[in-house]
């Protein structure tokens, strides 16, 4: 097969690829010289997958959650939509935009094709890449040359199998990652409509999508190994109250045992379970690479500008660990603030080399949310040092507003609130910034206060 050649590729269709993408259709790229390969059928945003279950399953959008199902292509459909146009949701996934004068337009991304000129190679696995060359390979055998690649591969799933658990490939045990993996679980539901489900992991997909299937009535139970939920960023404190929160919306958190095979359980209990739904960790897509680029904490090394050390390639998004300015650190983020920011970053270096110019370092600032149930948390900076709570952390109380401050070396350096209006978490951000020097029983005091005054 003759090789197809781009100026840019972009491998990868997630979230950093579309913020990729849309930075190069503000740089100006040309008709024709940027292509995205992806090995999904669709533009994704896995983010989306979360709100595909609940749209399957409810019927229903809740308000918070419509931007999330359509970023970011989203944003690049809102932006070539004719003015006054309005957006609803047909089936998870694709979107069908309303226009004044347009009848309908379905879009599954078509119209970045069709308006800019980027090449969609969809439903195309890249198997190999030779960076010497500058050549990825598909599973069907296509070439494809670049001037220039950015890496957008993103994650996978851990296994349980990779934590040696047997009958881990059970056909009842799901995973949640691409748009795939939420209509296997949505068909195992709707097979079952009294379906016990066991959810393994308590990080972001356990608490998360535990919310979704109580909220559909479902029963859950959630097991997970840590002695509290979210280990990686709440205290026990803060734990207390969603732990709290959860069981009063009817899950049965079993906290520090886990499955040692399919849901029997390591302290010797074994959990009733028509679906198994896994959320243990991901690990980012590198191996294509291997050899080939330095890498660092599991991810692809990069400078403040997301270049690796490989000649014109680039790593953006879960795959890139980068240096982190604020906290004279290297490290790689999983989120989607940072997938979206490393992208743009990414494309105006291009563009600024290119150029001859220089743009400033990447110097970002870490930003985590969650939200669940009628529940919604922002967390910015960084989680270490000593800690104090503050406000209401009763899960049965109306308002349920409280937050958490880390302080190192007598400064803030981490803020942490459940339920902020957002000019609050606009002060959380600010105040994990300016880090100021506070004292614990100022800030225990003061709560939220001490960072709307910053
Ligand atoms: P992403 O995973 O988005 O995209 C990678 C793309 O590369 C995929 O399209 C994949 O198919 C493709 N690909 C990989 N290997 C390939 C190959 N060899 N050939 C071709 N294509 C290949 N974060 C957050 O901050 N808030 C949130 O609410 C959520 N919610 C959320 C829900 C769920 C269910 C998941 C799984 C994850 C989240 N996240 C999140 C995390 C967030 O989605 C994640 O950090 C970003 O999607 C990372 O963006 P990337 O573009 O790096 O990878
Ligand atoms: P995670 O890292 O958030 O949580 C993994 C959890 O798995 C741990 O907290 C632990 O409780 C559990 N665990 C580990 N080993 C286990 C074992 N052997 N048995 C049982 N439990 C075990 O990962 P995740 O929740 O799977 O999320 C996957 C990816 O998706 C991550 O990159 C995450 O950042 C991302 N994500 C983010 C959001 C968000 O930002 N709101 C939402 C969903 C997913």
């Amino acid at each position: 097969m003759a090789d197809k050649s781009f100026k840019y590729i972009i491998v990868g269709g997630g979230v950093a690829a579309g913020y990729a993408a849309r930075e190069f259709a503000k740089q100006g790229v040309k008709p024709g010289e940027l292509a995205i390969i992806s090995k999904e059928a669709e533009l994704l945003d896995s983010q989306g997958f979360m709100c595909a279950l609940e749209v399957e399953e409810r019927n229903s959008f809740p308000s918070g959650m419509q931007r999330k199902a359509r970023d970011p292509f989203f944003n690049m459909v809102s932006e070539l939509a004719p003015p006054n146009s309005s957006f609803s949701l047909l089936g998870p996934l694709s979107y069908i935009v309303h226009a004044p004068d347009v009848q309908s337009l379905v879009c599954r991304g078509e119209g970045l094709e069709s308006h800019i000129g980027i090449s969609l190679i969809l439903s195309t696995y890249i198997v190999k890449a030779d960076l010497a060359s500058k050549t990825l390979v598909s599973a069907a055998g296509e070439s494809f040359k670049y001037e220039k690649l950015v890496i957008a591969t993103g994650s996978t799933v851990l296994k349980l199998s990779d934590f040696g658990v047997q009958g881990a490939d059970s056909k009842n045990i799901f995973y949640l990652r691409e748009i795939n993996d939420a209509d296997k679980i949505v068909e195992a539901l709707k097979a079952n409509k009294n379906a016990k489900v066991v959810v393994v992991g308590g990080g972001y997909i356990g608490l998360e999508l535990t919310a979704v299937l109580r909220m559909n009535n479902i029963e859950v139970d959630m097991v997970y190994p840590e002695p509290w939920c979210m280990p990686r960023l709440f205290t026990e404190g803060i734990a207390a109250f969603y732990e709290g929160y959860y069981k009063k919306k009817g899950v049965n958190m079993i906290r520090g045992t886990t499955a040692v095979k399919a849901v029997k359980l390591k302290d010797g209990r074994v959990l009733e379970a028509d679906i198994v739904v896994v959320g243990v960790g991901a690990i980012p897509l590198t191996s294509l690479f291997e050899g080939q680029v330095e890498t660092d904490k599991r991810g692809i090394k990069t400078d403040a500008f997301f270049k690796t050390s490989a000649p014109d390639v680039y790593a953006v998004g879960d795959v890139a660990t980068f240096p982190m300015k604020m906290y004279n650190d290297v490290r790689r983020v999983e989120h989607v603030d940072h997938s979206r920011k490393s992208a743009e970053q990414a494309v105006k270096a291009i563009y600024a080399s290119e150029q001859g110019k220089s743009i400033d370092e990447y110097d970002y600032l870490p930003y985590f949310y969650s939200r669940a149930f009628d529940l919604s948390w922002q967390f910015y900076g960084d989680n270490k040092g000593e800690t104090v709570l503050f406000g209401d952390t009763d899960p049965n109380s109306a308002t349920h507003k409280f937050g958490q401050y880390w302080i190192k070396d007598g400064k803030i350096v981490g803020a942490f609130l459940e339920s902020g209006t957002p000019e609050e978490n606009k002060a959380l951000a600010k105040v994990a910034k300016v880090q100021p020097a506070a004292t614990l029983d100022q800030l225990a005091q003061e709560g939220i206060g001490f960072a709307s005054k910053i």
